[in-house]
């Protein structure tokens, strides 16, 4: 890219209040014909427009070509740590609230569907603090807690957004046994189920924040790996390793500097 239109993207950027993010340097560790990520049956309800300019999600309505290159970059580093073991389950989570995490994983699950022959399902386990709905403008009540609880099918649940490729689980209705329901049989069950029917699908599970909630330390046990945000000038390096040091370390994807100045280098 030029230095003028990288110079443009910059200032487009701006203006659109997008901050950039990128993978740390540490740590180093289609389908059927039915639906758009070759799950049996998705309800389509389709994302708006407004919710996703204002999350920022990239999107035809929200078409920014340097974050799109930020999460190309980020998919491509991500498909080399995982691809040789097959670890197609990614959860996503940082130290504490509002760093990010929602935001990077909408982004790199849209920017995985892009792939070719490539499905992603995106699943929401903050379950106390659903936000994965929010960002593309649904508005549904029912999700994996029903699932889990209530036996309710998942068809019934899936929802295909408007996006090739994408389908998302929702949270579901609140509930207080939010780590119980993570860790039981069925939960396990349901992830291992989602990894082994298609082998061309990645999941990502946008998570709570490690400090806060016991869920996302209880979840790591059953995924592949999980990607950590980090917010870059707010969150103390020392939460970060406290953080860190509550997961296994072979589980540890990397670490993403979200809102990270000046503009990434690579
Ligand atoms: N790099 C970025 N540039 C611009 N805005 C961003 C960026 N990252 C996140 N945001 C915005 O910051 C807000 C908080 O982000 P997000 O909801 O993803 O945080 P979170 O870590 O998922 O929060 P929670 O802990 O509540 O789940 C959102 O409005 C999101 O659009
Ligand atoms: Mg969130």
């Amino acid at each position: 890219m030029s230095r003028i239109k990288d110079a443009l993207e910059k200032a487009k950027m701006e203006r659109e209040g997008v901050q950039p993010v990128s993978f740390a340097d540490t740590p180093e560790p289609e389908s059927d014909s039915s639906s758009p990520a070759g799950l049996p049956q998705t309800k389509f309800i389709n994302y708006s427009e407004t919710a996703i300019k204002k999350y920022k999600i990239i999107t035809p309505f929200f078409d920014n070509t340097n974050l799109s290159e930020h999460f190309k970059l980020l998919r491509a580093k991500t498909i080399s740590r995982v691809q040789e073991n097959d670890n197609r389950t990614i959860l996503i989570t940082s130290s504490l609230e509002k760093e990010g995490k929602t935001f990077v994983a909408v982004n790199l699950a849209v920017t995985f569907a892009r792939e070719v022959d490539q499905t992603v399902l995106l699943v929401d386990v903050n379950l106390n603090n659903p936000c994965l709905l929010k960002a593309f403008g649904i508005k549904t009540e029912e999700g994996l807690t029903d699932y889990l609880l209530n036996d309710k099918p998942l068809s019934d649940l899936l929802i295909s957004p408007g996006i090739e490729n994408l389908v998302l689980l929702p949270a579901g209705r609140k509930v207080t046994n939010s780590a119980e329901l993570l860790r039981s049989k069925k939960m396990q069950q349901l992830i291992s189920e989602m990894k082994n029917r298609y082998e061309d699908r990645y999941i990502f599970f946008d998570a709570p924040p490690m400090l806060t909630c016991v869920d996302t330390m209880v979840m790591s046990k059953f995924i592949d790996k999980a990607l950590f945000v980090v917010e870059s000038g707010r969150v103390k390096p020392q939460k970060v390793s406290e953080a860190l040091n509550l997961l296994e370390e072979n589980k540890i994807l990397g670490t993403v500097l979200n809102k990270r100045s000046p503009v990434f280098a690579p």
